[in-house]
């Protein structure tokens, strides 16, 4: 309806060279804006962010077009098709419909939280655990999240995996294609590590190892290995997560029980097969670096 009013008045503006049809547009597209977008649930927020970069490059283009200028048309067009592609790729790995961003009705209809406000009993463990628990397992999958970009723990991660692997314990890292807070912000982080790509596993191909593997180590993750996301009606319901869940025993680092990006509790910390280690991920990983 307020899309249609816009219209109305631009095609008025345009024709009549009315200043107030050009000041009624402008208020109803602000108005359509804000609307659109605060219904938005967090964990949706960077690919409409990304959108709206997009829209931004299409309209630099459109006013190339009226101003007869094709610098700006050929740049307005690179930022709208790049953000529109990264708006894509992003859907995909979040099982989002393209469309539905495109129409505004994006955020989930039920914005709920999967905590039930009930405070409940984790288990936690210190550094010493965790070496012990690393160094007697076979397997080990470490999943990174933006936590460890917070703490850059990445180096002290790298030489963590390369002591592991010189007693034969066989380590993986396992990439969600939106842990962190850009596309591949793990990929990077890991690289400038000097880890090498054999090590690192995309979901896809990593989901159905959990369920052999020994431990599985989420360093500063959160949302990305949410169970919630199996659960209808939550913000991040529909997305594909990294199945850690399924691993015999799990670790988790992370400062306290904070939700993650999306705002949600994270029924993984509270099982009886998962340890929490809490602390700063650079710290921590320093601390298992020193027991081993
Ligand atoms: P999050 O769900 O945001 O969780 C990160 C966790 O790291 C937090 O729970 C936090 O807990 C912990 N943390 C922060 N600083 C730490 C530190 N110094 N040491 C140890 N832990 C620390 O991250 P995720 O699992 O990577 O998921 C990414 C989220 O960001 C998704 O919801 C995704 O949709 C969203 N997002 C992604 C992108 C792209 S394109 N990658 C862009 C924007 C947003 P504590 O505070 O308790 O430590």
């Amino acid at each position: 309806m307020l899309a249609l009013l816009i219209l109305g008045f631009g095609i008025f503006y345009y024709s009549q060279s009315s200043q107030l049809a050009f000041l009624v547009m402008c208020g109803l597209a602000l108005v359509l804006g804000i609307t659109l977008i605060l219904p938005i649930g967090g964990a949706d927020m960077p690919v409409v962010v990304s959108m709206l970069n997009s829209y931004s490059g299409w309209a630099a283009a459109g006013i190339g077009f009226t101003m007869n200028n094709s610098v700006l048309i050929i740049a307005g067009a690179c930022v709208g098709s790049s953000g529109a592609i990264l708006s894509y790729i992003m859907c995909k790995a979040m099982n989002r419909s393209i469309i539905a961003v495109m129409l505004g009705g994006f955020g989930s209809k039920v914005a709920a939280d999967a905590s039930d406000g009930v405070q409940k009993p984790v288990k936690s463990g210190s550094a010493e655990d965790v070496a012990f628990l690393m160094s007697n397992a076979d397997t080990v999958i470490i999943v990174p999240g933006y936590g460890l970009a917070v703490s850059r723990a990445q180096h002290a991660l790298q030489e963590l995996t390369s002591k592991l692997i010189s007693k034969g314990v066989h380590v993986k890292y396992a990439i969600h294609p939106v842990a962190g807070r850009m596309p591949g912000h793990m990929n990077v982080l890991l690289a400038e590590a000097d880890v090498p790509y054999e090590q690192v596993v995309e979901m896809e191909d990593v989901n159905n190892e959990f369920g052999q593997t020994d431990v599985v180590f989420v360093i500063g993750a959160n949302d990305v290995v949410n169970p919630a996301a199996k659960k209808p009606g939550t913000q991040i319901y529909g997305m594909p997560i990294l199945e850690a869940h399924k691993a015999k025993t799990i670790i988790v680092n992370k400062r306290s029980m904070a939700s993650g990006y999306a705002g949600l509790d994270n029924e993984l910390f509270y099982l009886e097969k998962t340890m929490m280690v809490f602390g700063d991920a650079k710290k921590i990983v320093e601390d298992i670096l020193k027991a081993i």
